[in-house]
């Protein structure tokens, strides 16, 4: 048994208050009778809910994509600064959407979000290297003895030893990293170890899914074909 405003929050109908809303307005029903007390529990295995004569159905899933502006955590809640979740259309955080591993609080661009606790997992598990692509302005001028030692595999100031990787100088003071691994820090962390100190990051590409034209600071649900493309690489 569930409350019927958790039922259709986790549907995407909106956060509470627009949810009770809905139902003051007389819009859903249970088994065919109009429902207004958004506390009334029902049993989703048992009896059918409605809103505008749809049919409701227990969590929906989603994936998301936001640009990711500067200046915000990845974290659900943080004591000190701004997070992600603040970003995020009210709809969605009532839709208990998680990220998808992390960037930097002064990292840019492409992060996922979803409320699919098995994909979520498959999808940071350190086995799937999943190629992600970020834009570095940089000190220094990438030379190709650099991009040489990213693909032999670098290893880290602290010893830490990395996978082979793509450094491709695009000018002074800008290059593209491909990586197939979420270490923290990371292509700070292997930028400095070859004397290029990162003044700006931005992740581009994750798998197949570009940010394309997405604003900054915008989000956009993923489509179902871009999911089933995403689980495939999470496999
Ligand atoms: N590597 C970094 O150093 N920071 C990020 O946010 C992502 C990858």
């Amino acid at each position: 048994m569930e409350r019927l405003d958790k039922i259709l929050c986790d549907s995407g109908l909106g956060t509470r208050s627009q949810v009770k809303a809905i139902l003051k307005a007389g819009r859903v029903t249970v088994d065919g009778a109009v429902e207004r007390d958004n506390g009334r529990k029902v049993d989703l295995a048992q009896q059918r809910v409605c809103c505008n004569g749809e049919p409701v159905g227990g969590l929906r899933r989603v994936v998301l994509m936001l640009n990711k502006p500067a200046g915000y955590v990845t974290a659900r809640t943080d004591a000190r600064d701004r997070t992600v979740m603040e970003l995020l259309p009210p709809q969605y955080a009532a839709m208990d959407v998680n990220p998808v591993g992390r960037l930097d609080k002064d990292t840019e661009g492409l992060l996922l979000f979803t409320n699919d606790g098995d994909l979520l997992h498959r999808l940071i598990s350190p086995k799937k290297q999943v190629p992600k692509v970020y834009y570095a302005r940089h000190e220094g001028t990438a030379t190709g003895e650099d991009t040489a030692a990213f693909a032999k595999g670098l290893v880290l100031r602290d010893g830490t030893q990395c996978l082979s990787a793509v450094l491709e100088p695009l000018g002074p003071g800008e290059s593209l990293i491909t990586v197939c691994e979420g270490k923290y820090h990371q292509v700070r962390r292997m930028m400095a170890s070859r004397a290029m100190t990162v003044t700006y990051l931005e992740r581009r590409r994750e798998g197949t899914l570009a940010l394309g034209d997405l604003p900054r600071g915008q989000t956009r649900e993923l489509t179902e074909g871009e999911i089933l493309t995403l689980e495939m690489a999470g496999r």
